[in-house]
Order: C-alpha cells, then sequence, then structure tokens
C-alpha cells in the first residue's frame, strides 16, 4: 500500500493551517502509476486516455497532459475542461451515456470523436453529420466489475449497443454511417484480467464485421488495492493477450484504454477531524467532519477504504464505527480497527484520488472540501 505517513508532518501542518475536510493528492504517485501503465503496455501500440470522471482538477489534469497522456470525457463540460487545460481535440475522446442530439451538436462541431452508446442516434447522425466518422461503444454481455453498481458490460445494462444489434448497424452502414472505432468498458475494479479478457475476445470478434477501423477502444476497469489484502491486476498479462488478439487480427489496428482509478485512486486522501467519540448501545462511533457528500464510494459501492488514525498512528487496537455528519445513515467503516482514538484528531481516508471529490456534492448544505497538491515535498492549493 501506498506510504502516505511520510507525508505525516505536511499533512498536519496543512490541516493545522487550512482545517478539514481537505483531499490531498501526491503528484509523485500520479506519475508513478502511468509510468507502471506504460510499462506494462509497452509492446501494445497504444494510446491512454485518462478517464478525467475520477478527477478532473486542472492539476491533476496538466499531469496527465505533461505525461503525454490523452482524457476520455463524458459531458460537454469535461471536453470543455479538457480543451481549457490545453488538451487539442483530437486528444479528446468522448464516451457519453444517453446524451441529449444537442451534446453530440457540440462534440461534432468541436471535432472530438465520439463514441455512440445506442443505434437510435443514428438517424440524427446521418441526417446531420453524414460524413462524420464515429466510434461505436459495444455492450459485449459480460457481467463483470467489483459491484453491481460499476458492471456496465451485461444484458441488462444501459451502456452500449448490444453486440446483438449488428444487423442494425450494417443497415445504416450501407445507408453511409461511417464508423472507424470500436469501444467497450465492461466495469471497474476488476481484479482478474481474464474477466476483461472475455470483453476482448468479444470486441475483437465482432470488430470482424468492419474494415474501416483505425482503434479498438478497451475502457479500463484495472484493480487497484484499496485493502492491504488486495491483489492488483495483472496488467502485464492482460498487455501478452490482447498483443496476441492483434496479431491475430487482419488488419493494423490500435488499442486505447480509458483508466482513470489506476492512475489517481491512491494518489489522494481525504483527511477529516474527529468531531466526537461517542458511545452506542454495544460499540463506538467516531463521528467526523465529512461524510458521503465527500466521498461516496462505502455507502454507494460499500467499498472499503483503509482509515489511519494521523494524530496518532498507533497500532490499531481499539473498534469503531466511522461515521459521517449528514443526517443520513452515513457510514465511512463499521467496525474497523484504529488506534486509540479522540476528539480533534486528524485521520486520513485512503484512494481518495478517485471518485471522490468528483462525485462529492453540497448535500446538507455543506461546502465541499479544499484540494490540495503534494509536489516535490510542497503542498499547493489547486481548489477551482
Ligand atoms: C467509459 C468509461 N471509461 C473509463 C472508465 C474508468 O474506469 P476506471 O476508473 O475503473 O479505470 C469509466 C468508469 O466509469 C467509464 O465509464
Amino acid at each position: 500500500m501506498t506510504n502516505w505517513l511520510k507525508h505525516q508532518k505536511l499533512l498536519l501542518d496543512l490541516v493545522a493551517q487550512n482545517g478539514t475536510p481537505v483531499y490531498v493528492y501526491d503528484q509523485s504517485i500520479v506519475e508513478t502509476q502511468i509510468g507502471k501503465l506504460k510499462q506494462a503496455f509497452k509492446k501494445l501500440p497504444y494510446d491512454i486516455h485518462y478517464a478525467m470522471k475520477a478527477n478532473e482538477n486542472p492539476a491533476i489534469l496538466k499531469i496527465i497532459k505533461e505525461q503525454q497522456l490523452s482524457v476520455d470525457a463524458v459531458s460537454i463540460n469535461e471536453i470543455k475542461n479538457a480543451l481549457k487545460v490545453g488538451f487539442r481535440p483530437d486528444q479528446i475522446i468522448y464516451t457519453p451515456s444517453c446524451p441529449d442530439t444537442q451534446d453530440l451538436k457540440f462534440a461534432f462541431d468541436n471535432h472530438i470523436h465520439t463514441h455512440i452508446g445506442a443505434t437510435e442516434y443514428f438517424d440524427f447522425i446521418l441526417k446531420n453529420y453524414p460524413e462524420k466518422k464515429i466510434g461505436l461503444r459495444i455492450n459485449p454481455g459480460n457481467s463483470i466489475g467489483g459491484n453491481q453498481k460499476i458492471a456496465t458490460g451485461h444484458v441488462n445494462s444501459k451502456f452500449g449497443i448490444p453486440i446483438t444489434q449488428i444487423d442494425i448497424i450494417k443497415t445504416y452502414i450501407a445507408l453511409g454511417l461511417k464508423i472507424d472505432s470500436l469501444h467497450l468498458h465492461t466495469g471497474s475494479d476488476v481484479k482478474n484480467w481474464q474477466d476483461l479478457a472475455r470483453s476482448v475476445d468479444a470486441i475483437f470478434d465482432f470488430a470482424r464485421h468492419f474494415d474501416t477501423l483505425k482503434y479498438i477502444d478497451l475502457g479500463s476497469g484495472f484493480k487497484v488495492k484499496y485493502h492491504q489484502d488486495d491483489v492488483e491486476i495483472d496488467l502485464k498479462s492482460y498487455a501478452e493477450y490482447i498483443q496476441q488478439k492483434i496479431a491475430g487480427f487482419p488488419q493494423p489496428i490500435k488499442i486505447k484504454f480509458e483508466p482513470g482509478k489506476y492512475l489517481v485512486s491512491k494518489a489522494g486522501v481525504l483527511l477529516v477531524k474527529v468531531n466526537v467519540v461517542k458511545q452506542g448501545f454495544d460499540k463506538k462511533f467516531i463521528g467526523v467532519n465529512s461524510g458521503f457528500h465527500h466521498l461516496i464510494r462505502p455507502m454507494y459501492y460499500d467499498a472499503y477504504h483503509d482509515i489511519i488514525n494521523l494524530s496518532h498512528p498507533d497500532p490499531a487496537t481499539e473498534k469503531y464505527d466511522i461515521v459521517g455528519v449528514l443526517c443520513e445513515e452515513d457510514t465511512f467503516a463499521h467496525d474497523r480497527l484504529l488506534a486509540p482514538t479522540k476528539k480533534n484528531d486528524t485521520l486520513m481516508i485512503k484512494n481518495g484520488g478517485a471518485y471522490a471529490y468528483s462525485m462529492s456534492s453540497e448535500y446538507n448544505l455543506r461546502d465541499k472540501p479544499k484540494e490540495f497538491l503534494i509536489h516535490q515535498n510542497t503542498i499547493q492549493d489547486i481548489t477551482l
């Protein structure tokens, strides 16, 4: 697991000056993760498009850009954000879910390559943009992902065009629809590369129906460690598998990946303050000055996030439920072992770099936390 405790003094000084809650990101961890991906995929003809929904802070996007990565956007505001940071239109791909045709119009007019996830958009495209080359997001009917809520390629999922609709696609190609790429993203937090490989098989088989493809986008789903006993996905074996598929494919083909979590999840933490340690009937609660409005993953996905008492990182000997401040069932962790904790201690909630700030809200009229970036032992306020 990433050693955030080496930043203990820096973080406690930050908290003393700025208060809590705050998100803190470490640039060097983002760079390390990018390096690991580049190493794993080095034998493939690949592009990496960072899924900016994971963390759209412009300072994070700048790191991504400096490392020569591109981006994947899912909304018009994400596209605008990426353009503002300096990504060229050809470095942005757009993979919306059930967009309004006005959104497609914006993307097409701004030369953003778009992955279309429903055949029902084809009439609009043929009528208004008959020359536009599009990508298709397909649904291979492969149920994978760390949690049902992040399984996006099963037969009951709203995402993508079911591969069974190939005849409809062919009809539109005959009418003039221009398709130059295929895309899928079957789920997040996938720990076994063999599960992703089933989607790879499906899309490479499907790709044989097309003779004009520039790339196949395999999405992401790369699991990172949340718990110390978790395993990270074996990307080297996954890359070798893809390499074989490319070798057996009748045309030269490029691969795209769209990692979010893998690049930024462990590069961030959420620092919160203990408001109260309270005795319940049978258990002790630690009530902190944050909640699911700042990190929704435990409540929404039942996700495990490691939590450390940053003020006193002593051996974890006491059991607590760590709960939030919202007037809702709002729990970060049940029956979690932690160092003996008291009011005003700072807790560090790990894996706060992905889907934390970007999924946050101002529910109960509570402010969003500030964001900070550590770079070469200095810490900078990067709040928008
Ligand atoms: C289309 C698409 N691509 C990429 C991602 C990134 O997935 P992950 O954060 O698991 O890498 C997602 C996540 O929801 C997605 O929907």
